[in-house]
């Protein structure tokens, strides 16, 4: 083989994906529940509904399909769609949320999902954040607990949702969901690829992880710390907050297009482009 052949980056195709969004009309940080979330610092809900429609339409222009939920006033987390519920081959498995604030939410994402073609939709019985915990490798289902999804709810998921379940432990209370510190790149089955941020995950999961993903992409703090790590992939281009510039050139390096938007005030309530888009799996 030539050494032009050898080194050649590998050929990434993307595939069309089905996403539920919920615009931020009423969002403001007005209470805490994770450590980004700072009441006292003024939000501009015009520069977040700007940056959800930018985000929107990047999905759109990559030839996504965007699904669009209302948002209910009092419920400013609610942009944060991939909480709501877990969907794997038609199967969606509904949220329960840790937190008293965002409680409501699953009930308004429940009603969506029966009016949108999922009538049997299961509601969590343990504490579930739904894709914000609970993340489709093509293979496997992993599975984050230590700040808001409980163990029973991955084992209530694999029973429910028929895949079988990694249990990860998060340990750093700035990556309380597991779509903060690990990104899925490449879905398909037969050749998954993460990328993630050890420190984000206790000494057990860190082996665990690298044991499953030997050739995964391994994030640095300075992507971990933006948020870098709540990527939204097809495959093919990886859409990241743009200041996550060193993983870009990682992702670029291993054949992604890296695709950058900016979500500098949905940040202030902990959240990236992955937190609020929440993939239809049909
Ligand atoms: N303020 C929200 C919370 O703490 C942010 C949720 C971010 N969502 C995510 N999938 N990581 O619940």
């Amino acid at each position: 083989m030539s050494s032009a052949l050898r080194s050649a980056k590998p050929l990434r195709v993307g595939t069309a994906r089905r996403y539920l969004m919920c615009p931020p009309r009423y969002f403001t940080v007005s209470y805490t529940i994770n450590p980004w979330m700072d009441p006292s610092e003024p939000v501009d809900t015009a520069r977040a509904v700007a940056q959800w429609t930018a985000l929107a339409g990047t999905y759109r222009a990559l030839g996504h399909t965007v699904e669009v939920i209302d948002p209910e006033p009092g419920l400013p987390d609610m942009v944060f769609a991939a909480n709501a519920a877990t969907m794997i081959d038609g199967v969606v498995l509904g949220a329960r949320f840790r937190n008293v604030e965002r409680a409501a939410e699953a009930a308004h994402y429940r009603r969506w999902f029966v009016a949108h073609g999922a009538p049997d939709m299961v509601m969590s019985s343990a504490v579930n954040e739904g894709a914000g915990d609970l993340i489709w490798t093509g293979r496997l289902l992993l599975a984050g607990t230590g700040f808001r999804t409980e163990p029973a709810a991955h084992s209530e998921a694999q029973e429910l949702l028929e895949v079988p379940v990694i249990s990860l432990r998060l340990v750093d209370p700035y990556y309380y969901h597991l779509d903060t510190c690990l990104l899925v790149l490449d879905d398909s089955p037969c050749a998954p690829l993460i990328a993630y941020y050890p420190a984000a995950f206790s000494p057990g999961s860190r082996r665990v992880l690298a044991r499953l993903f030997p050739n995964a992409v391994i994030a640095g703090p300075a992507d971990a710390a933006c948020l870098g790590l709540n990527g939204v992939s097809d495959g093919r281009s990886v859409v990241l907050p743009s200041e996550a510039v060193d993983l870009g050139r990682a992702l670029a390096v291993r054949g992604f297009e890296p695709v950058f938007v900016n979500v500098s005030e949905l940040r202030r309530a902990g959240g990236g482009p992955k937190c609020c888009t929440l993939e239809l799996r049909a």
